[in-house]
């Protein structure tokens, strides 16, 4: 055989496994090195974990499908930055499970809408999106208002929270169903949407 590439291109089996031994290569070269960079694996100074009402209404945000419309992730475009902010860096995410980075933007990125506007602002509009933005193709979440949580599995999803390592307290834990028992599913979602991305300084 003179030339040994024939020989690889001429077996399907071979071809098979070089190809995948090629991928898997280019795949640990750029995949490893982000396992050791402490940039992508430290929270940023200033994270904190979800209160617990926080917690709640982030689980609301993934129930009503937020995430299928709006993204949570600036990237490092001046056409992004000027209209949303600093661009989003991995350390605001590493308590983030599952993340909800989203891909549509239907809607405009919720990144760093925290502290954007009122807390009555957000009910009206999450009541009815017209009321405040008369052209907006936003649905309305008018049962957010009626719906009462009781807390009783917050502090079960802090637990399994802690247990990806975010730093919950046992204190946290014990207070969780206090700080949500009578509070609405908007109050819960609100909250939020208050705090998205106001930890990087
Ligand atoms: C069908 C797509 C769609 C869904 C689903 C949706 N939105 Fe929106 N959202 C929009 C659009 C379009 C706008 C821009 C017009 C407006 O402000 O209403 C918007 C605007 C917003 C804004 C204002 C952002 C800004 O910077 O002005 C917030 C906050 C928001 N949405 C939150 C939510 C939350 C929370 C949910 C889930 C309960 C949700 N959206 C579900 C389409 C959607």
């Amino acid at each position: 055989m003179k030339n040994p590439h024939e020989l690889i291109e001429k077996n399907v089996g071979l071809l098979t496994v070089m190809i995948l031994f090629a991928i898997a290569l280019g795949a640990m070269a750029q995949i490893t090195p982000l396992m050791f960079q402490q940039q992508t694996m430290e929270p940023v100074k200033g994270l904190r974990p979800y209160t617990a009402l926080e917690l709640e209404g982030r689980d609301i945000y993934i129930r009503e499908g937020c995430v299928g419309c709006h993204s949570q992730m600036i990237r490092p475009f001046r056409a992004e930055t000027e209209r949303y902010g600093h661009y989003s860096v991995a350390g605001e995410s590493v308590w983030e499970h599952p993340f909800l980075w989203g891909s549509k933007r239907t809607g405009p990125d919720l990144a760093r809408v925290g502290q954007r506007y009122s807390d009555e602002w957000h009910r009206v509009h999450l009541l009815n999106p017209r009321d405040v933005v008369p052209e907006s193709n936003m649905p309305g979440y008018p049962w957010l208002e009626d719906t009462v949580l009781d807390g009783k599995l917050t502090a079960n999803k802090m637990e399994v929270f802690r247990s990806f390592g975010v730093p919950y307290t046992d204190e946290d834990i014990a207070n969780a169903q206090a700080e949500v028992a009578g509070k609405t599913e908007m109050e819960a979602l609100i909250a939020y949407l208050q705090q998205l991305g106001t930890h990087l300084k």
